[in-house]
């Protein structure tokens, strides 16, 4: 649902040092594919961990609309009885996808290949995003979308009644593509290949195999090969879904910037295709360990230890890791401005068609708060200065990840930090002020 109604202002202000665990919720990536292959596998689906934010429930009333059974047991319990491969029915109202692409994206591949006709809607920012990378390669399955201006949503998008197999190159270093067509290939008969240049999240890819799925991953010439065989039976799965790397990023950010601070945060998926913000991290200087390394549900997890870590020096960071964190260069920019020395990212142009243009967003914010910072169509770069001075009024503009790292970097600046709107936070990390608050944080509803 589209949540966003009076924009809620939230102020982070300096704070002693943070300590303790921090429990983050369940993997966002993981929860969505979770609900979608579940209400695609015939029988019952049982979740634990789930995700709670409301980028995921608004992907919970879609899997409803399309006819499965979705059931919320409490405490992050759920489960999902399915309808099978092409077993969709056509929902009978619009589906709103809120303010999340994943969900939009995955949904429209799941439904493509189905005789069914569907209409996808979401806030202000979901609506300004571009959908034709994935309505391109559906037509290729026979499936038709009609939408605004750009490929914008609203969009209704006809599935084909009669779909062929597709052989694809994802243009852009995409999860969200290359899941929308192998979720579309799952109802094609014969073999559908996604090949993608840049290795990115492969969540999709070992889910389909843990629900029974032919799949397949080769590295080539070409780059990584997917070969997906259609029409399998998909047998319901129990799911434990890891808590999310990109959510666990923002209790490890502030703790190695608040002075004093030494915070735990367990049970983090370390996926190589996420694990990049901690990687850099590490580059920098900062202090931060992996304890306790595990096995989980098929990921690997470890819990992550980070402390205060005054000597982080400014890193380059390289553009082949950009996929393994892209949703993790607005809290990283941060963290630049309390290293010392230019941190520069390059090879992120995708930043600039997220929930927000990040790259605008982030040198916007950090400039209002006093840092040095440089841009590009494709880069960005931070001066670091040892600090933030802070006192300033950021906009959040619809996107969960830039209202948090501001909040985050109110907590080591040198004055409070005020973000104008702090609700989108709901969308992937619902207990983010509460958690950081038990931390030790500082953080107010208000100006
Ligand atoms: C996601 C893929 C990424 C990421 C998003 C989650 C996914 O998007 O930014 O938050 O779950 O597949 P892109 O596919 O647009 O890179």
């Amino acid at each position: 649902m589209s949540a966003h109604g009076a924009p809620v202002p939230m102020t982070s202000a300096p704070c002693g040092p943070l300590s303790g665990r921090a429990e983050v919720p369940g993997d966002k990536s993981i929860s969505h594919r979770a609900l979608i292959l579940g209400a695609l596998a015939v029988g019952e689906t049982r979740i634990t961990g789930l995700l709670e934010g409301e980028d995921v429930l608004d992907t919970a009333r879609a899997m409803r609309a399309f006819g499965a059974e979705v059931t919320d047991h409490g405490g992050g319990a759920w489960s999902v009885h399915g309808v099978g491969v092409g077993g969709f029915a056509e929902p009978g109202q619009v589906i709103d996808c809120g303010n999340s692409g994943t969900g939009v994206r995955l949904i429209m591949g799941a439904m493509a290949t189905s005789p069914i006709a569907a209409t996808f809607t979401g806030d202000a920012s979901l609506n300004s995003r571009p959908m034709a990378r994935v309505t391109d390669p559906l037509a290729l399955f026979g499936a038709r979308a009609v939408g605004r201006s750009g490929g914008r949503l609203p969009m209704t998008l006809v599935g084909a009644a009669d779909p062929v197999p597709v052989r694809y190159t994802v243009p852009v270093p995409s999860a969200q593509v290359k899941s929308a067509v192998l979720l579309a290939g799952l109802n094609a008969p014969g073999r559908t290949v996604v090949i993608e240049r840049e290795a990115t999240r492969d969540h999709t890819e070992r889910m389909l195999a843990g629900f029974g799925a032919e799949i397949a991953t080769e590295d080539s010439d070409e780059g990584r090969v997917i070969t997906l065989t259609g029409r399998p039976e998909l047998r319901p799965q129990e799911i434990a879904v890891p808590r999310d790397p990109s959510s666990a990023a923002f209790p490890v950010c502030a703790a190695l910037i608040v002075p004093g601070s030494d915070v735990l945060v367990p049970g983090i998926g370390l996926n190589p295709t996420r694990a990049g913000l901690f990687e850099t991290l590490r580059e920098m200087g900062a202090d931060l360990t992996y304890e306790n390394k595990r096995e989980e549900g098929g990921e690997p997890v470890a819990d992550l230890r980070a402390r205060h870590s005054p000597e982080m020096r400014g890193t380059r960071v390289p553009p082949e890791r950009a996929a393994s964190m892209i949703d993790e260069y607005p809290i990283l920019s941060v963290v630049a401005a309390f290293a010392r020395g230019r941190t520069h990212m390059g090879g992120v142009k995708e930043l600039r068609v997220k929930e927000s243009d990040r790259i605008d967003a982030m040198a916007q914010g950090l400039r209002a708060c006093g840092v040095r910072v440089e841009e590009g169509e494709d880069w960005f770069a931070v001066e670091g200065a040892g600090g933030l001075p802070g006192g300033a009024v950021v906009e959040s503009r619809l996107d969960h990840r830039i209202a948090m790292s501001f909040l985050v970097a109110g907590m080591a600046a040198g004055a409070p930090v005020t973000v104008d709107d702090g609700a989108p936070v709901a969308t992937s990390f619902p207990v983010f002020e509460p958690l950081m608050a038990a931390l030790g944080a500082d953080i107010r509803k208000g100006v």
